[in-house]
């Protein structure tokens, strides 16, 4: 049987060209279109099984006119059309729906299996009983809080981590994991002393459909002390080339069906793999330092997630002081970043070199410690913005 031919339309170079490589992965047949006008050419020429376009990133014809062009030639009349596209609006599902297409799918990190889904008729059309754009953004998802920064070593799988425990400690009737993202090699399994087998180059080397939610449930690895279950990052360099990319994002969706928070160290990773994990956060902690270069370098990261859609109040910029140096005082980081800094984790010297080296959260070594009372309510203001962003429906860009 030859593949199901599909055809995106896209004006997004990066988005069109990721797409095709990942659904051409998954054995379809992926035609490629930068524009409406070429889209119609290559849909009329290779007559697609499914049709999937971004309206948004291009204007040569509007896609009012690029619909009914498409609907009114018998080659392409009745085959299903996908709007794809990173809209923020809630409302332009229910208009894409009014105006007769079939599915609509947003840019984001359960994407990928979502579309997948439609073309092996698993996903019921939007017409029907599928699930609007609304009700799938309110289904109860777990919050993925995420942790970047701009520049290494500035404490940022450290800080993930005593945060996974602060917020298995805080809300003590969730269920709480962390996952490691930092390529090639993960740090928090040894922070934690996680010594066993099941990483994320292992849970995406599965068939994905026996990488269930109640798997990631029974088989991650309980943390003891840190009180989180760890996804943990790869164990060496030469595993981490054989990663399998493609299963991240639907992992990542299921992690957030398996539990109510999911911490994500990113390390400095702005990446293809990392990008659509950043776009869906409840919240972005950017670990920044007091030093003039880290600040400008997180201001240039800052700048370009603005650019690609990011609220302010998606990002959470975490001040810590790994280096020991007082540096630049809190007000200029706020102008430099355009972002207010409510939180500092102080440097407390060899204190979190020696709890590390225990593999012992800060919380537990040091309770009263200013550092963990410092993460406590960060764990508290990074839930309290995570639940804002969900209740004003900032996320989905
Ligand atoms: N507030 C702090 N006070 C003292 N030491 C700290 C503090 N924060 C982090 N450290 C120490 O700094 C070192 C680097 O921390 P960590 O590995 O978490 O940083 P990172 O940003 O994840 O680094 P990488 O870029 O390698 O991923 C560790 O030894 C950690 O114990
Ligand atoms: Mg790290």
């Amino acid at each position: 049987m030859s593949a199901q031919r599909i055809l995106i339309v896209d004006g997004d170079q990066a988005s069109l060209k990721y797409l095709a490589y990942s659904i051409g992965k998954a054995g379809f047949e992926a035609y490629t279109a930068s524009a409406g006008k070429e889209g119609l050419i290559v849909a009329w020429r290779e007559r697609p099984h499914f049709i999937v376009i971004d309206p948004v990133n291009f204007n040569d014809i509007s896609i009012v006119e690029l619909y009914h062009k498409l609907r009114n030639d018998p080659r392409t009349a009745k085959q299903p059309i996908i709007v794809f596209t990173s809209a923020v609006d809630p409302q332009a599902a229910q208009q894409a729906t009014q105006l007769g297409f079939d599915h609509f799918v947003v840019k984001d990190s359960e994407a990928l299996p979502t579309l997948l889904d439609i073309f092996q008729g698993k996903a019921v059309s939007a017409g029907a009983a599928a699930p609007t754009f609304q009700e799938r953004t309110n289904t109860r998802m777990g919050k993925t809080i995420v942790f970047l920064s701009a520049k290494g070593g500035m404490g940022t799988s450290s800080l993930c981590a005593n945060l996974g425990t602060m917020f298995a400690e805080l809300f003590t009737q969730k269920k709480v994991a962390v996952v490691d993202l930092v390529l090639p090699l993960g740090s928090i399994a040894p922070i934690v002393g996680y010594k066993g087998p099941l990483n994320i180059c292992e849970a995406c080397s599965m068939p994905p459909e026996d990488v269930t939610v109640d798997y990631l449930h029974d088989s991650l690895p309980d943390t003891g002390l840190w009180k989180f279950q760890l996804l943990a990052g790869c164990a060496d360099p030469h595993t981490a080339e054989e990663l399998n990319v493609a299963q991240i994002p639907g992992l990542i969706q299921k992690m957030k069906q398996a539990f109510d928070y999911v911490l994500i160290d990113l390390g400095r990773s702005l990446s293809r793999i990392s990008m659509p994990v950043i776009l869906d956060a409840d919240q972005l902690v950017l670990t920044i330092g007091p030093d003039q270069s880290t600040v400008t370098l997180t201001k240039t990261v800052v700048e370009y997630l603005r650019i690609r859609g990011l609220q302010n109040m998606q990002i959470y910029p975490l001040l810590n002081r790994a280096v020991g140096l007082e540096g630049m005082i809190t007000s200029k980081i706020e102008e430099i970043l355009g972002l207010s800094v409510t939180a500092a984790i102080p440097h407390i010297g060899s204190e979190f070199v020696l709890a590390n080296n225990l593999n012992q959260p800060l919380s537990y070594k040091l309770p009263d410690n200013v550092a963990t009372i410092a993460f406590r309510q960060a764990a508290q203001e990074i839930e309290r913005r995570a639940q804002e962003v969900r209740e004003k429906g900032f996320k989905h860009i």
